[in-house]
C-alpha cells in the first residue's frame, strides 16, 4: 500500500491546471507506480474518484471507481475500476441535472451541482489504447467533477445556490431526499 495524502482547498496546487501525462512513460514502472498510489489512496479515502493533482502529482491523469449498489452517495449505476489518461471531454447534450457531489480534497461538505448528463470522452487508458467513450447520467457527473481537477476547478466553483452547500451530518439530517435509500 502507497497511501498519499490527498491535498485539501486551499493549496495552490489543486488550483492549477495539469500537464498532459507524458505518454512514452505509460507503461512505465514510474507509471504504475502513480496509478497503484492513486488506488491505494482512493480505497482507503473510500472515495469514486481521484484525481493526480489531488495527491501534488500536476499529471492529467484521473481514476474512477463507482461501486455497484448503495454507497454513500445513494444507489449508482456503477462504473468499474478506469484510468483516464489526457481526457479530452465533449458534451453531447447541454441539458443538465443536478447531483450533490463531494470531493476528497473539501472533506465533510455536500454541494448541489447540475451538469450536463450526456458527455463523449476521448482519452488514452492504462495499455496507452485510445479510447472514446460515452458516459451518462451520475457517471457522467464523476467524469466531470474528476476533468475540472485536472483544470484547477473544484465542485464548489459550479454552485449556482449556495444554500445548498452544507456539511455532512447536516445534509443527512435536512436535506437528503425521505426516499434516499
Ligand atoms: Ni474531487
Amino acid at each position: 500500500m502507497a497511501i498519499q495524502p490527498i491535498l485539501r482547498m486551499g493549496h495552490p496546487n489543486l488550483r492549477t491546471e495539469a500537464s498532459d501525462y507524458p505518454v512514452d512513460q505509460i507503461g512505465t514502472d514510474a507509471f504504475s507506480m502513480l496509478i497503484e498510489n492513486m488506488r491505494d489512496t482512493l480505497k482507503d479515502a473510500g472515495g469514486i474518484g481521484l484525481a493526480a493533482p489531488q495527491i501534488d502529482v500536476p499529471f492529467r491523469v484521473v481514476i474512477i471507481d463507482i461501486p455497484e449498489g448503495k454507497s454513500r452517495y445513494g444507489v449508482l449505476s456503477a462504473l468499474g475500476f478506469t484510468v483516464l489518461i489526457n481526457p479530452v471531454i465533449t458534451v453531447l447534450d447541454e441539458s443538465t441535472a443536478g447531483f450533490w457531489e463531494g470531493c476528497l480534497s473539501v472533506p465533510g461538505l455536500r454541494g448541489y451541482v447540475e451538469r450536463p448528463q450526456s458527455i463523449k470522452v476521448s482519452y488514452l487508458d492504462d495499455q496507452g489504447q485510445t479510447i472514446e467513450h460515452e458516459f451518462m447520467g451520475f457517471p457522467a457527473t464523476v467524469v466531470q467533477h474528476e476533468l475540472d481537477h485536472l483544470a484547477g476547478r473544484l465542485y464548489i466553483d459550479h454552485i449556482k445556490d449556495t444554500t445548498l452547500l452544507s456539511f455532512e451530518a447536516e445534509f443527512d439530517r435536512y436535506l437528503a431526499e425521505p426516499s434516499r435509500p
